[in-house]
């Protein structure tokens, strides 16, 4: 998956797997952009299809870099991926695969405010 990412600026290539409640995996890479705050991070790639394909609860997220360098979130897809719920995060850290709560990397989402936050 990483392999097929977009990454010519920061030559490091990504792929993000995310599974809802039907089991499908839903798979994303990130997308850089010669202008670089416009870059996509794999994991919002994968949930962007995940939610196109119609699913709007997280179960499991696993990201991986092809140079098989550890490979956490960023701050901004924890956000993302936060608002979809708790999931597993398989991920490696410390130089090892590690299974770690989402609710832990993230341990305070921006839930919203007024109406917007009510539903
Ligand atoms: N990147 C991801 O796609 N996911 C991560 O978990 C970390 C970083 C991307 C963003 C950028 O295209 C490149 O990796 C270097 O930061």
């Amino acid at each position: 998956m990483a392999e097929r990412a977009y990454a010519p600026y920061s030559g490091f290539a990504v792929g993000a797997v995310v599974v809802g409640p039907s089991g499908r995996s839903h798979h994303g890479v990130n997308v850089e952009n010669a202008s670089y705050p416009v870059g996509l991070c794999a994991e919002r790639a994968a949930l962007a299809a995940m939610v196109a394909f119609g699913e709007r609860e997280l179960r499991y997220v696993a990201v991986a870099a092809a140079d098989g360098s550890d490979c956490l979130p960023c701050g901004m897809c924890l956000q993302a991926l936060a608002e979809f719920g708790d999931a597993e995060v398989v991920a490696k850290t410390g130089g090892d695969v590690r299974v770690v709560r989402l609710r832990d990397l993230l341990t305070a989402p921006f839930q919203g405010h007024g109406e917007a936050a009510d539903g």
